[in-house]
């Protein structure tokens, strides 16, 4: 079978692994303190604050922006719920606009219509490894004077008009097993204001800045030492990663027949966290099926729209369409991508899929 994903793991992990265990000290120390240096680094920022997850780092971005009871944030229902969820756990309600359907990401075109006197922030959802278009949500987020936190929790090292994603306002990241990164568990804050990374490293540890002394509510959201030696280690071979993907990625779309295959936009380097294609005329499923047949896996993100999950729409009262989410959702196919494909397992899902569209 050929799987969606397969963390690459080598001996390098393992060793960092084996050195913290040796050390003692296996809680948040100074493995965390190396990760969130070079993680910065990594993006081009200032700050960067390690959590335990990338929904506690889209949790704790949101509070330390001030986001709370009452506010809006205008993101993608387009995404996985922990997006949004985020916002709902701070007490605010996510607002959704629709997306692109070329690139998956927010229309930037339907933002305005949607900012009201309540609107604190935009969470841009750079999703599958695809940033969304920065410059007018910058804009936007300029002229009303809202935060950007952008949930980049699939999209590390990708890159818009030459700035990585995490580094155009609060940035959140990912470093769950499936993604081009990982730390086993784990997340990652980015920013270039010091206020900002100084309310995160609060936030993430019981509100507390002197020792036994708590200010506010927070919460304990570290990562540990153990995490951090993996997430450095794998850090280290990130660009690798996504150059592989990348070469993956453009066999696939020069070879596939008879699906669409996904769009990079100029100035614009695409990380294919996920490779993406839709596939029209009510065939995904049945195309899934085949794929399974022939030992291929392939996954769908997202079947269901947020506004379209059983407790937003019962509990929230969510009851609005957004048709180009809602098409997305029956036409899109995820195939494997990761860099850990062969070449055969490449010609292998290219036949598999040729097959079932040349004869549908
Ligand atoms: C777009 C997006 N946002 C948020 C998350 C949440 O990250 P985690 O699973 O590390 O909590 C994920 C990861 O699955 C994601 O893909």
């Amino acid at each position: 079978m050929i799987y969606m994903a397969k963390p690459q793991i080598g001996d390098e992990e393992k060793q960092a692994v084996m050195e913290v265990l040796d050390s003692g000290m296996l809680a948040q120390g100074p493995r965390v303190k190396a990760f969130e240096e070079a993680f910065a680094e990594m993006c081009g920022v200032k700050h960067a604050v390690a959590t335990s997850s990338g929904t506690t780092a889209l949790h704790v971005a949101l509070l330390a922006n001030r986001i709370g009871s009452g506010d809006e944030v205008i993101t993608s229902a387009f995404t996985f719920i922990a997006s949004s969820n985020s916002i709902l756990f701070t007490g605010a309600r996510p607002v959704f606009v629709d997306i692109d359907p070329c690139t998956f990401n927010l229309d930037p075109d339907k933002i305005e219509a949607a900012i009201t006197p309540r609107t604190k922030a935009i969470m841009p959802v750079h999703l599958y490894g695809l940033a969304c278009d920065m410059d007018p949500i910058l804009r936007l987020a300029e002229k009303h004077g809202l935060a950007i936190i952008e949930d980049a929790c699939q999209s590390h090292g990708a890159e818009y008009k030459g700035k990585r994603v995490g580094s155009f306002g609060t940035g959140t990241f990912s470093l769950y097993p499936t993604k081009n990164i990982t730390s086993g568990e784990g997340g990652m804050i980015t920013t270039n204001d010091s206020v900002i990374d100084e309310q995160c490293r609060v936030i993430r540890q019981h509100g507390m800045r002197r020792r036994y002394y708590h200010d506010e509510l927070g919460f304990n959201f570290r990562m540990t030492d153990v995490h951090a030696a993996i997430g450095l280690a794998q850090l280290k071979k990130l660009d690798k990663f996504n150059v592989q993907r990348q070469a993956n990625a453009r066999f696939l779309s020069e070879n596939l027949k008879g699906v669409v295959v996904p769009f990079i936009p100029e100035e614009q380097t695409h990380v294919f966290h996920q490779y993406t294609v839709r596939v029209s005329g009510g065939k995904r499923d049945a195309l899934r099926t085949h794929l399974q047949e022939r030992g291929v896996g392939s996954e769908v993100y997202y079947p269901v729209p947020i506004h379209k999950q059983s407790f937003y729409v019962s509990d929230l009262g969510y009851e609005q369409s957004l048709p180009e989410t809602e098409n997305a959702a029956l036409e899109v196919l995820s195939l494997p991508v990761h860099a850990g494909l062969s070449p055969a397992d490449l010609e292998t899902i290219v036949a598999a899929v040729n097959e079932f569209t040349s004869l549908h």
